[in-house]
């Protein structure tokens, strides 16, 4: 029996410089048949790794001899682990194939030359060879998380979702075109756009190049080589010449690099990309702040919050109240202050920014429903909304921060508070450090000063996961619906694709419940747009789609109610007109949502059908776009799409009509003609209009031209027109409406002239392409 076992032991895997054509692998936990093939030194192993479940395997490259079992590559990350019956083969006919023993899986190598041969190298590289002994596949080439001495990265890694699962996870590094090394938190997953807001550490190097690549010497040293093979940034020195290195972009988002024993325990940390925990996005959810306690980053609410999963996992934080009405005073209600926050910073995310005094710019806030929290630098004055993302403690920054809090409203109440909150805080940062000693007058402390404070500090546990912002949309049975809305007895309007009615859900949250009916197929195309595209978002100016309904035939979206009904039905009335002022705010509003649908979102979204009956606003006049069912979503990389003309005549871009690509530069057209009927509470197209007035664009540029932007307020028939701003709209407006799709300003440019944050160039009449050619 012990001779037998020694056999199969000896049996599992083999040292083997060669492998040749029919060779094959298959997971043994009992040791029997081969599992893997080793580098010649035994250092580095190919084929079946154990999991934690001794029942399952991966597919990957680690060093046996380690204690850790360290693992540097692996394939088919992703799928359902193997198991017993699976097998990696290098067949007959040269290709290295997978089979879970349920199918046959894509083959590792997706290169259509046939392999003669393969070999695990001592470097830590599978390489598969063709008939001319040249290497036609490398491991080296497609690394996971992690990259070895003497290899190169191109291309990205991507991290693992923990030390034992090795699905991929929620952080990238990516080599850019542009040359720079990038850190990204994905924090929609895959969905995630890879902007600047999702980036936590970068090399500086864009410009140099679209051929920049990150190498890793024997000696540890790692450095970006350009296309000429030129060193252009180091980013670690030389070490000793000792054992092999390896970087390895980490679960929690680091990216760490480790002198690795090929024996043993021991791989010890050489270098880390980002020096503070809590300088890694996704650390803590939204609207919680990460500081260091006893070097062990935690996750901590500010005042006024609470954790959202109060069993302590990073769910982040939420506000202690609700509704916007909380910091309104009434009498005997208390109203709302500005808490500051000292050495907290968190990702800038303005909507308005103001150039004001620190005590203006906290009564701003104050004064302003939509504004959550301050960041104030140099008398500007940064309102934010939230959530508020990756905020972390930070020391030596010359910016403050405020969050609003329930509280005194008194502007003498905020400033006698004030020095008393500030003197509190920094008793409790000392009582903190202090306890830091003992585990237990921490505890004992914390609890203390919260009970004597009052502020409701929250600890929340280390944290591990990061799933912060999942949007779960309800699902609604039929029945519910019915009852909801009393029977579909109150209609609210006719859209596109069907009727909506008014309802009302048990907590007394009014809602708007459509009912999707026309053509089946459209209805069902409609159903599928809009669940993608807003359930997955989450903005201000967004209306929310609260959840579904897909029950038999029976096709329901349920949205939030809007009780002012749409832009369209108060903005060409007389009766019902906003104001100047209003309708400054809700072209704004519309170009925030807009923005964030184009840049900010999961997913860019075209919308595809802009005009005032798609915009509602609620009890507050805030504006928020609605009705997604033309929407065009694009791939995370796709930046434009060709597809049939959608949209409302009038307000469809003229690319459309030229079969060219569209992109979301089609929606800022929309945006254009609609602002200039917003500024004038007028139609886009009215043909009783006298002869030179019928197009109001036309008319718009003739005025500017002339000088006579007056003749436009006389139109709108509203007061306190600023004409500073007019002027400033109607330059907007004109940009926006360019034939050109390359003249039209991004969102982001939109909402920054429109605040008034950058000037604006005269623009150049809208159809000058055109009219010349
Ligand atoms: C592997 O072995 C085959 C046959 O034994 C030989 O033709 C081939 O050159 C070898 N390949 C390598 C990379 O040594
Ligand atoms: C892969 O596995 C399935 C199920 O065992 C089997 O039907 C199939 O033939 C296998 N493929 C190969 C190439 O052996
Ligand atoms: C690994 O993580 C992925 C993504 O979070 C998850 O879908 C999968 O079920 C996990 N696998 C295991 C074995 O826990
Ligand atoms: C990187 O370091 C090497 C020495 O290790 C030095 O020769 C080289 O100039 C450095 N490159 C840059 C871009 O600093
Ligand atoms: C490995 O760890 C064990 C206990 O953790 C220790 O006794 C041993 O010395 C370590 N070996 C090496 C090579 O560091
Ligand atoms: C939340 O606010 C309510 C009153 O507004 C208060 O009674 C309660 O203690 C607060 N909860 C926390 C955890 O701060
Ligand atoms: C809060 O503000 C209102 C209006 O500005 C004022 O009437 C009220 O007295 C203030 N409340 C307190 C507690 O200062």
């Amino acid at each position: 029996m012990l001779l037998l076992c020694l056999i199969t032991i000896s049996f599992s895997s083999a040292q083997s410089q060669n492998i040749s054509l029919g060779s094959s692998l298959s997971p043994t936990p009992n040791g029997r048949g081969l599992s893997y093939w080793l580098s010649p030194s035994g250092n580095f192993a190919f084929g079946f790794y154990p999991l934690k479940d001794p029942q399952q395997f991966l597919v990957g490259i680690w060093m046996p001899k380690t204690l850790e079992k360290v693992l540097v590559w692996s394939a088919n990350r992703n799928g359902p682990p193997f198991s017993v019956g699976s097998f990696v083969t290098l067949s007959r006919n040269g290709g290295l194939i997978l089979n879970n023993s349920q199918a046959q899986l894509e083959p590792i190598h997706l290169n259509s030359l046939p392999a003669s041969s393969a070999s695990m190298l001592d470097d830590g590289n599978f390489v598969l060879y063709n008939s001319d002994s040249r290497a036609i596949w490398e491991s080296f080439d497609s690394p996971t998380d992690t990259i070895l001495s003497g290899q190169t990265l191109s291309t990205k890694l991507s991290s693992s979702v923990s030390e034992t699962n090795h699905s991929t996870g929620k952080y990238q590094l990516i080599m850019q075109t542009d040359g720079n090394l990038v850190l990204y938190y994905l924090v929609d997953g895959a969905r995630t756009i890879l902007t600047p807001a999702n980036a936590y550490w970068f090399t500086r190097t864009q410009g140099k190049g679209d051929a920049v690549t990150l190498n890793l010497a024997q000696d540890g040293h790692m450095y970006l080589l350009d296309s000429t093979g030129s060193n252009i940034k180091n980013i670690t020195n030389s070490q000793d010449r000792r054992s092999i290195y390896r970087a390895r972009l980490e679960p929690g988002g680091n990216f760490e690099l480790f002198l690795q024993n090929l024996e043993g325990n021991g791989s010890s940390l050489v270098w880390s990309a980002a020096n503070d925990p809590c300088e890694v996005y996704g650390l803590c959810g939204f609207n919680s702040y990460c500081t260091l306690m006893d070097v062990t980053p935690t996750c901590l609410c500010p005042p006024g919050f609470v954790l959202i999963d109060p069993n302590g996992n990073s769910q982040g934080c939420q506000r202690n109240f609700t509704g916007e009405d909380d910091c309104r005073v009434k009498e005997g209600i208390q109203g709302c202050m500005m808490f500051p926050m000292e050495n907290i910073n968190w990702a800038d995310n303005a909507f308005d920014i103001l150039s004001a005094s620190e005590e203006e710019c906290e009564q701003a806030c104050l004064d302003d429903r939509a504004c959550m929290a301050i960041l104030f630098e140099n008398n500007q004055c940064k309102k934010q909304p939230l959530p508020l993302r990756y905020m972390k403690r930070i020391t030596g920054s010359s910016v403050k921060a405020f969050i609003k809090t329930a509280g005194q409203n008194s502007s003498a109440g905020i400033n006698g508070r004030n020095k008393g909150e500030h003197q509190k805080i920094l008793l409790i940062i000392g009582l903190i450090l202090m306890a830091f000693s003992i585990i237990l007058v921490l505890i004992s402390s914390f609890l203390y000063y919260n009970s004597r404070v009052g502020r409701h500090y929250q600890k929340l546990m280390k944290q591990v996961k990061n799933a912060p912002n999942e949007v779960n949309l309800r699902s609604f049975s039929y029945s519910e619906l019915e009852k909801a809305t009393h029977r579909f007895n109150q209609e609210l309007g006719q859209g596109a694709f069907g009727t909506v009615y008014l309802g009302s859900l048990p907590c007394n949250t009014k809602v708007a419940v459509k009912k999707l009916e026309k053509v089946i197929e459209e209805g069902e195309r409609e159903f599928q747009t809009e669940m993608n595209v807003i359930g997955k978002t989450h903005h201000r100016n967004l209306v929310r789609l609260f959840g579904y309904c897909n029950e038999g035939s029976h096709r329901f979206l349920v949205y939030e109610f809007m009780s002012n009904g749409s832009l369209a039905s108060h903005l060409f009335k007389t009766e019902s007109r906003p104001d100047w002022f209003q309708r400054v705010g809700i072209t704004l509003d519309i170009a925030r949502g807009l923005l964030y649908l184009h840049e900010e979102c999961v997913t860019q979204i075209i919308h595809c059908d802009i005009k005032p009956q798609n915009i509602l606003l609620d009890d507050f006049q805030t504006a928020k776009i609605s009705d997604f069912g033309l929407a065009k979503i694009l791939k995370p990389e796709q930046t434009r799409t060709y597809t049939g003309v959608r949209g409302t005549r009038g307000y469809v871009a003229p690319e459309w009509y030229k079969n060219q690509s569209i992109t979301v530069k089609a929606d800022v057209y929309s945006f254009g003609i609609m602002l200039v009927e917003i500024i004038c509470c007028r139609k886009a197209i009215e043909s009783g209009a006298p002869e030179d007035e019928v197009v109001l664009i036309d008319w718009v540029y003739n005025c500017f031209e002339a000088g006579e932007l007056e003749k436009l307020e006389r139109v709108a028939e509203t007061e306190g027109v600023e004409n500073k701003r007019l002027e400033r709209m109607v330059m907007v407006g004109l940009w926006c409406v360019q034939d050109d799709p390359a003249l039209r300003p991004s969102m982001k440019k939109v909402v920054l002239m429109l605040e008034g944050t950058v000037d604006i160039p005269r623009p150049p009449s809208p159809s000058s392409f055109i009219s010349s050619s």
